[in-house]
């Protein structure tokens, strides 16, 4: 448990993508706020088993599953594993997605429904497989600053991050009344093994533009997905918490 963050405990949260680099760091932050968790994956089972070892030896409780969400009946069963193993679900985090870069010019439509089945479709149907078992609760989507600045070769990414920030609000619209917040995070650029070696300029102009001087860890979006599914945001519904240590308000010229 961390003292510094809010105290989850009694709860469980499911985190999709969790045996990538962020998703992995939102579920250890849920652990060590005391929630049980559900860690998703897709082809990284590996990697997913590694975050629930680290988790129950730091005395948490935690469950590795796997799930395509760009198929619905996997995502309702994939909903069904919280309530089978820890009797309910009260937080969902959205993070499975991919980033594929591709010029707009010769991109296959192949290309561009791959990327908007599973960053928009597949987040659709996490968030309608959840909400049918969850009595109220938090369901955050992760979005990306992308979803309003555009990107060269990433015309289908950040289109589908545009429509993650509309399903979130029509989600809050539509779930609020059943005691359902939903609310999305737009990271900026997230550390990861590698990424300094191959992108060192873009890497370097980032670091150099964002006033806070570095780069995310993905604790930092993950301590944004804690305060959303905590008491502390019980009022905040339909909100994008932009996490980019200040990317967006640094001047481009
Ligand atoms: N990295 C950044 O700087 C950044 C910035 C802003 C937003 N984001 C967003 O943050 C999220 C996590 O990004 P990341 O950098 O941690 O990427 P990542 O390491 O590639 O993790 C994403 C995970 O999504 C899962 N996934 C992909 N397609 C799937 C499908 N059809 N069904 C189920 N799972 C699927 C993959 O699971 P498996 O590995 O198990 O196959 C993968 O581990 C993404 O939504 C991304 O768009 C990232």
């Amino acid at each position: 448990m961390d003292p510094g963050l809010p105290d989850l405990t009694g709860t469980v949260a499911l985190v999709t993508g969790a045996g990538g680099g962020i998703g992995a760091g939102i579920a250890g932050r849920f652990a060590a706020a005391g929630a049980a968790v559900v860690v998703h994956h897709l082809t990284s089972a590996e990697r997913a088993e590694a975050v629930v070892a680290g988790i129950v030896a730091d005395g948490g409780r935690a469950v590795a599953a796997r799930a395509d969400v760009t198929d619905p009946d996997q995502c309702a069963a994939l909903a069904g594993v919280a309530v089978k193993w820890f009797g309910r679900l009260d937080t969902v985090v959205a993070a499975a997605g991919v980033q594929p870069v591709a010029a707009l010019a010769g991109m296959g439509v192949e290309e561009w429904r791959a990327v908007v089945d599973t960053n928009l479709t597949g987040t659709f149907a996490t968030v309608q497989a959840a909400a049918e078992v969850m009595a109220g609760g938090s369901i955050t989507l992760v979005a990306s600053i992308e979803g309003r600045r555009s990107a060269r070769g990433h015309a289908h990414y950040a289109a589908s991050k545009a429509g993650v920030l509309m399903l979130a609000r029509s989600a809050a619209l539509e779930y609020g009344p059943a005691g359902i917040r939903v609310n999305s995070v737009s990271p900026g650029l997230v550390h990861r093994d590698g990424l300094d070696e191959a992108w060192p300029d873009g890497v370097d102009a980032w670091r150099r533009s964002a006033p806070l001087g570095r780069l995310g860890e993905p604790s930092d979006v993950g301590d944004a997905c804690v305060f959303l599914a905590s008491p502390m945001a019980r009022w905040i519904t339909g909100h994008d918490l932009v996490v980019d240590g200040g990317m967006a308000v640094a001047p481009s010229w």
